[in-house]
């Protein structure tokens, strides 16, 4: 089954023609990140628009470079939230009527099992049952994964996502939008033990997670130590160590709370060098083994969305004809399949 995907839910257009025999034939993606870049953050309205213009060209782009026309497509999967409602909108609206035009089904993919099923996209992929750990800028979860559909949410944030701590605190250390990356890279030149930032939640029982509190202790620490580029390297590099280790401790608990020995990251934030590098330690002392998608497949793309739509529909899910695009959306309301 060829499946179309697109994804529109935040400052990305990314397109993907997934074939369920040959697997991911073309996926692109656009980031909007030079459009918000000046205001500091994602500006919905202007998100919406820009997801207008660059969907359909995205489209046709993706079908010439797999060398398929549109009459070949036979599934369209889009993401329908969680998100910005305008950019969903565009998404949705985009697919929907390509399949009513196409007398083909369409599904409305769930996001964050986009995010959680894009390491099935790799050749060396997890078996189930796994915990997964979702990490993007929206979003900080623990799952258990005990196949498609089939989540038990073990822990989130009660505030900041772990991705939006990156983004505050990169922006309050003078790093442009959206910071996390940059804020990783300024860490590699900071010293480590000049500063140490709490690891919130820790010593309490469970697996939830806050994040908020720390880019407050980093900004109370530029106000005392100054912002000289050898202290700002410091503090993100302590940021940095903090918001891993907190993640380890939880993925060890999850761990040994389901004795499930397979571990995958998903989510922006699973691209973070020192977190796979620090989750691979873990695994190694656990004996188990840590699954991440491959770069591009960790920020937000269409190939993802395309694999989780297109095993929806060869399950013989289907869309009815409204359009509901769905701004919050609990991941446990999920079908198993
Ligand atoms: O999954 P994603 O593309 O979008 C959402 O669904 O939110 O995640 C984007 C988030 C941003 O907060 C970005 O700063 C963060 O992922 N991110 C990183 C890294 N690369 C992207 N955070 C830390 N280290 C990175 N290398
Ligand atoms: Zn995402």
């Amino acid at each position: 089954m060829l499946t179309l995907g697109i994804e529109t839910s935040c400052d990305e257009t990314g397109i993907a023609l997934y074939d369920s025999e040959a697997g991911l034939l073309a996926h692109e993606v656009y980031s909007q990140i030079a459009l918000h870049q000046e205001y500091g953050g994602v500006v919905p309205e202007l998100a919406s628009r820009d997801h207008i213009q660059k969907t359909i060209p995205l489209i046709t782009n993706v079908l010439l470079s797999a060398g398929k026309s549109l009459r070949q497509v036979q599934g369209i999967a889009y993401t329908a939230g969680p998100g910005l409602v305008g950019a969903l909108l565009v998404g949705a609206t985009i697919g929907r009527t390509l399949g009513w035009a196409l007398n083909i089904p369409t599904i409305a993919v769930h996001h964050m099992e986009g995010h959680l099923l894009a390491p099935m996209l790799e050749v060396n992929k997890p078996a189930f049952p796994f915990v997964a750990l979702l990490v993007s800028g929206g979003h900080t979860m623990l799952v258990k994964v005990e196949g498609v559909g089939a989540y038990t949410l073990l822990g989130e944030s009660i505030d900041d996502a772990a991705g939006e701590a990156f983004d505050k605190t990169a922006k309050l250390l003078g790093l442009g939008y959206p910071g996390g990356a940059a804020l990783a890279k300024l860490a590699e030149q900071g010293v480590a033990e000049r500063y140490h930032f709490p690891r919130p939640m820790v010593n309490r029982p469970g697996l939830d997670f806050s994040f908020s509190g720390l880019k407050t202790f980093a900004m109370n620490t530029v106000l005392t130590a100054g912002d000289d580029p050898q202290t700002l390297a410091d503090i993100a590099y302590a940021f940095q160590e903090a918001v891993v280790d907190t993640l380890v401790i939880k993925c060890k608990r999850a761990l040994e709370q389901t004795q499930i020995n397979r571990l995958v990251i998903a989510g922006g934030v699973s691209a973070n060098h020192r977190l796979r590098h620090q989750l691979t330690a873990l695994m190694k002392t656990l004996q188990g083994q840590v699954y991440y998608p491959r770069h591009e497949w960790c920020t937000d793309n269409g190939a993802m969305i395309a694999y989780a739509g297109s095993l929806r529909l060869q399950a013989g899910q289907r869309d009815d004809l409204s359009i509901k695009p769905r701004p919050r959306w609990d991941m446990t309301e999920l079908v198993a399949l």
